[in-house]
């Protein structure tokens, strides 16, 4: 009998502030620098976004995460054998967030690294947890999303730092006798690195390059609408199913346009994406496990459905899954 594995529950948590547009527009325009609510919900559909206090990471974040999706699973954290963390603002240079979460859960023992694949890290990190479980090499495997993009946003660049919120989200992996994850798909153009990029980086004590997001909006928003609907009918060709199989969409939650846009050329209804950018903003490796437990909270998305999972990031990074939830 194959192996093979689901979700057996989730959980996530968001940093208790939060920042509606007019408010950074109004610290921005302190600065001198011209941004509007209405543009924002014009061109990305963000409302509002978390930001986290200066003196909290993504392993604070993750941890609660982490906590709650345990207790949907019904799983002690001592059962858990595998944690794979998704993030680009971990902790530390090391140890990884996922050495750092295991410690705050109290399970030491088992397999814990980060992946880091930015926006595209939940669906990468799914993915080897995934295979982890239906290799049989794990039984109870955390995957988290958790960032705190606030910390790496310059705020004198209109055109980044509107965009990203801190959060984060988990779920629990363990053997099933069905498939639950039915099939991923992941991807890299390292070529294109420069489109979406924190460049900095720690030399003798010192921060070299420019530690701060940057990125070239238009030219992510060109690649996004491209390979996020090919690497979706990847996933659907080799689970065997059709869009109209899908149940809910639960894409990375970046822009409102390039969801809907997706959506649209798969032939999914508007009303079955999962959308919650507008409270969260970017969140990045954090945004489908988060947007995935708002919709289960809210009872949208239920046992048995069919949800179709994709993502595109720096790297550039792209990934899709669909899921029998
Ligand atoms: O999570 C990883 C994946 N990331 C993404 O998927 C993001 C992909 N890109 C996007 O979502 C969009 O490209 C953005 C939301 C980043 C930008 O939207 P856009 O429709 O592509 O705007 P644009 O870059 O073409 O800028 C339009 C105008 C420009 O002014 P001009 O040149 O037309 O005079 C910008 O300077 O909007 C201006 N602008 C702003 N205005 C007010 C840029 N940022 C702002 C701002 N407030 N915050």
């Amino acid at each position: 009998m194959p192996i093979y594995s689901r979700i057996l529950g989730t959980g996530s948590f968001l940093p208790p502030k939060t920042v509606r547009n007019d408010e950074l527009a109004a610290r921005l325009a302190r600065e001198g620098i011209d941004t509007s609510d209405a543009w924002i919900v014009e061109r990305t559909g963000i409302r509002e976004r978390h930001f986290a206090q200066d003196d909290v990471g993504s392993v604070d974040l993750g941890e609660q995460a982490a906590l709650r999706a345990l207790q949907s699973a019904g799983v002690a954290a001592g059962e858990v054998d595998l944690i794979v963390v998704a993030t680009s603002t971990p902790d530390m240079i090391f140890p990884s967030n996922a050495s750092l979460i295991q410690a705050r859960l109290g399970c030491p023992g088992g397999a814990a690294f980060d992946v880091q694949a930015v926006c595209a890290g939940f669906i990468y990190a799914l993915s080897v947890a995934d295979q982890f479980v239906r290799s049989g090499s794990a039984r109870r495997a955390l995957v988290i999303g958790t960032e705190v993009f606030s910390q790496i946003l310059d705020f004198s660049d209109r055109t980044t730092c509107v965009l990203f919120g801190d959060g984060a989200g988990a779920v629990v992996l363990g053997p099933g006798d069905a498939p639950g994850i039915l099939a991923s798909a992941l991807h890299a153009d390292g070529r294109q690195s420069g489109i979406l990029r924190t460049p900095g980086r720690i030399h003798g004590g010192r921060v070299c390059g420019h530690p701060f997001l940057q990125m070239d909006g238009q030219a992510v928003f060109k690649q996004a609408v491209h390979v996020l609907e090919a690497v979706a009918r990847e996933v659907l060709d080799k689970a065997g199913r059709q869009p109209g199989d899908v149940d809910w969409m639960v894409p990375h939650q970046a822009n409102i346009r390039i969801m809907l846009h997706t959506a649209k050329k798969l032939g999914i209804p508007p009303e079955r994406v999962v959308q919650t950018v507008a409270w969260h903003g970017n969140t990045s490796a954090a945004s489908i496990p988060l947007a995935l437990d708002a919709a289960v909270q809210a009872g949208q998305v239920r046992r048995g459905h069919t949800l179709l999972m994709e993502a595109v990031g720096g790297g550039l990074t792209w990934g899709a899954a669909l899921v029998e939830y």
